[in-house]
């Protein structure tokens, strides 16, 4: 797998482990059925996923990302729920190793804004979709994130990671896009929501990120930072999330559309 996955897994990982079906595919769950099969692309550590299998059982459901240790994580966690009806795999959305008009529904949270080529993506997640059938796509809108007390560390974090992000193929913006893409693909039935994320405020996981050797490399060789001012940044957001008035609400939209029958 050629594409690098800037966030890195150890700590980014953390952040999603916290996600749930009920939650962040509250806008897709009363569109399914028992007995859909259902594909969650980017399924990540597939907390997501198995909210989804529950869902749609006795359908299947197969959940795939390209990071290894997210498949690992999520066939794991499948297991100790109990979820029979999940499989999981390693594979790149840009070429999905499915048959065309295979699912009932298509879901993704949070990955096409992390895919350079997102675009070719998307048509892969629209041509394993059978005709009629349901696409649902969670991505994230950083302008409408509310994140605060404002602060230095947390306007460097932003630009800092918006720039490293950005070189790496990723759109911070890319959840605005979905609607518009969807309706230039002939999708019907297009509606779009919006929701917030509040994160724990006083969770680490940004601070640690950004003095990765991955990111710290990535900063350096792009010239927009150096190791020195990446752990400043980092003890400046240690710092804001012991603060009481701290907040993170993180803004995702989400869209719903179904393939013309
Ligand atoms: C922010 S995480 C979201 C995970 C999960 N869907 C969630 O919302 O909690 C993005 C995931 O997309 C995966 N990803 C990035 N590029 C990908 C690609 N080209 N094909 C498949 N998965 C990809 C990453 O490995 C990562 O697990």
């Amino acid at each position: 797998m050629s594409q690098e996955y800037v966030h890195g897994y150890t700590t980014a990982s953390k952040t999603m482990a916290v996600r749930t079906a009920e939650r962040e595919a509250a806008y897709f769950l009363p569109y399914l059925e028992p007995g859909m099969k259902l594909l969650d692309a980017g399924c990540g550590p597939g907390t997501i996923t198995v909210g989804l299998a529950e869902a749609v059982a006795p359908g299947q459901v197969f959940g795939f990302d390209i990071g290894e240790s997210e498949i690992e994580r999520s066939t794991e966690l499948a297991k100790e729920r109990g979820i029979t009806n999940a499989r999981f795999q390693v594979a790149d959305s840009k070429n999905l190793p499915f048959e065309d008009e295979s699912f009932d529904a298509v879901f993704s949270s949070a990955m096409l804004e992390h895919v350079p080529g997102r675009e070719q993506a998307l048509d892969e997640m629209i041509r394993v979709l059978k005709p009629g059938g349901l696409i649902g796509l969670r991505g994230g809108y950083l302008t409408g994130h509310v994140v605060g007390p404002d602060n230095d560390a947390i306007r460097s974090l932003i630009t800092i990671y918006n720039v490293v992000w950005k070189s790496r193929g990723g759109e911070s913006d890319f959840g605005i896009r979905q609607m518009p893409l969807l309706v230039e693909r002939n999708m019907v039935e297009v509606r779009q929501t919006a929701s917030f994320e509040t994160r724990d405020p006083t969770d680490t996981d940004y601070a640690n990120r950004i003095v990765t050797d991955q990111f710290i490399n990535a900063a350096r060789e792009l010239g927009i930072s150096t190791s020195e001012e990446l752990h400043k940044v980092s003890a400046g957001l240690i710092e804001h999330s012991k603060n009481p008035i701290a907040y993170s609400h993180i803004c995702w939209i989400e869209v719903t559309a179904r393939k013309p029958s």
